[in-house]
């Protein structure tokens, strides 16, 4: 009877242990220790390298003292050994999202090679924290703000971890996108793809071409439920709208504070009515047109006319000045080559440059648009289409029908991004019994994401080490709120974030679950209306 009292509480003090040490993504190495640390209005945040980046990789924490204890903490340059949290750069560490954590009963010490990682770092300490740390209020005096003792030692299996928002099926609102960004911090995600331009709506100001948003942003209808439903019925309200310049600087900023970049998609030669609207010369049959308020896949692109590169090149030239990110995403996929069969030009275009047929001009399309970015300092990424004809110079491919199109890619020496439609679609529903949101009823269930990994076992380890991560998806077809859309996303990301995170050999399914117990209760307190089986 004594025994098994025993192996009850050793079962029971197992249990409360690994409920005290939550962290999503799971650290590479994490070891538990006694006792814990308590943030006062005393501690004091200690940085051995005070400046701009260090200073801004710490604010967001403090921020969160400041609102929900209702005292911020002192930041300083100056060494305290006692009721510290301790910030220090090593230069030793792998990477620069690696860092060290060693929570102690007297203080809190981070290692890092960046200010990324004492961020990274930071994110850990807010999730090992009372979830009220989360609130947009002072909350009762009597919150100890306690983090258990821990040392941990961790660094990203993956360089890319994204998630990409479309904002042209249904627009988000600049505060919306900032609360995007921050849930995504909070998951050690680092890459927001923002899908900006497609037939539903340009949004995206280009002061060179301003019919771009003010006609090219508004739809003067869109279908009603289910598109395939018969009759179609229509919302017959003009809907749209569309980020200034300003905007988009004041986004980007916000997200490279919290060490996410920003990479634009703007759409070629497909998904292109919305700007043919605008401009319909650049379309082979000289339009009109009208932006799209059906979804699905239009058959008029943009023409392989002279004209059509020169405006290209003015918008990427204004694209460009708004986003320092490397990358430049020029879509590529699902372009039907009909209306580029039919045309004068785009005939005389392949003979002119001996290609034998039209996925050949579209890889000729592509490669034009890439070396002119090249120009400009950017490498561009395209949908796994852009292999059809030869891949451009330089690409990365983003896989998304399935992992074919990325396997194939890291084979000839391009890097990939991994995100198959199959895992990574989070406008597939998480179960059969969810709330249901519009007609793609696929499941894709939190589990089925968990266990993705983006490394397919038919690559060997030479070409592997070209899938750089992996991505989820929002197409918003049907999502329309931030609600909607925070619905199909959470807990997903976080499964998701684990995957572009945790090795595979330390993932288990099971223990993310318990772990996930602690991250909903932060998700509770921010309101974030996630899913719930
Ligand atoms: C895609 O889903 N058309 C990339
Ligand atoms: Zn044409």
């Amino acid at each position: 009877m004594k025994k098994n009292l025993f192996i009850l509480l050793l079962l029971a003090t197992a249990v409360s242990l690994r409920a005290a040490v939550s962290i999503v993504p799971k650290p590479d190495k994490c070891v538990e220790k006694r006792g814990h640390f308590t943030i006062d209005n005393k501690t004091v945040i200690c940085l051995s390298g005070d400046n701009e980046e260090m200073r801004n990789a710490v604010s967001f924490f403090n921020d969160l003292f400041r609102t929900a204890a209702g005292y911020p903490l002192e930041v300083t340059g100056h060494l305290r050994s006692n009721n510290v949290i301790r910030c220090q750069l090593t230069p030793s560490l792998a990477s620069d999202e690696a860092y060290k954590l060693n929570v102690s009963p007297s203080s809190i010490r981070i290692e890092a090679k960046s200010a990324k990682g004492v961020f990274y770092a930071l994110q850990s300490v807010r999730q090992l924290l009372p979830a009220a740390i989360e609130s947009d209020k002072k909350v009762a005096d009597d919150v100890k703000w306690t983090v258990p003792c821990v040392l941990v030692d961790d660094a990203p299996q993956f360089s890319y971890r994204g998630v990409m928002l479309d904002v042209s099926r249904h627009f988000i609102p600049k505060e919306d996108m900032k609360r995007h960004i921050d849930l995504l911090a909070f998951h050690k995600l680092n890459t927001l793809h923002w899908h900006l331009t497609d037939d539903q709506g340009w949004r995206i100001e280009i002061k060179k071409y301003p019919k771009l948003t003010q006609k090219g942003a508004y739809r003067p209808k869109t279908v009603k439920g289910y598109m395939w439903d018969n009759p179609t019925e229509w919302d017959t309200n003009r809907y749209g709208g569309f980020y200034t310049q300003e905007d988009i600087r004041e986004i980007v900023a916000y997200a490279s504070k919290r060490f996410i970049e920003v990479i634009p998609e703007i759409e070629m030669p497909g998904h292109s009515v919305a700007p043919l609207t605008a401009y319909p010369q650049y379309s082979c049959s000289g339009g009109p047109f009208e932006v799209e308020g059906r979804w699905g896949v239009f058959n008029d692109i943009y023409c392989t006319k002279e004209i059509t590169f020169n405006f290209l090149q003015d918008v990427l030239d204004e694209v460009v000045e708004l986003f320092p990110s490397r990358f430049i995403h020029l879509g590529g996929d699902e372009a039907p080559r009909v209306r580029w069969k039919n045309c004068v030009h785009c005939q005389q275009r392949m003979k002119d440059e001996g290609l034998k047929n039209e996925a050949e001009l579209q890889t000729y399309f592509m490669n034009r648009i890439e070396s002119y970015l090249s120009g400009k300092g950017k490498d561009i990424i395209g949908w796994d289409e852009i292999l059809e004809g030869g891949v451009p110079q330089g690409a990365v491919v983003m896989s998304w029908r399935g992992e074919k199109g990325g396997i194939q890619a890291a084979d000839a020496g391009y890097d990939v991004i991994m995100s198959p439609n199959i895992y990574m679609y989070f406008n597939c529903h998480q179960s059969k019994t969810q709330k249901r949101i519009g007609m793609n009823k696929r499941i894709i269930s939190l589990e089925k994401v968990y266990n993705y990994h983006p490394v397919p076992e038919v690559l060997p380890k030479e070409k592997a080490k070209h899938i750089k991560g992996v991505q989820a998806n929002l197409w918003t077809e049907y999502l329309v709120s931030r609600e909607d859309m925070e619905y199909m996303l959470y807990p997903r990301v976080a499964a998701l974030s684990e995957v572009g995170w945790t090795p595979k050999q330390q993932k288990d399914y099971i223990g993310f679950c318990n772990r996930l117990e602690n991250i909903r209760k932060h998700y509770d307190v921010l309101g974030v209306n996630y899913y719930q089986e």
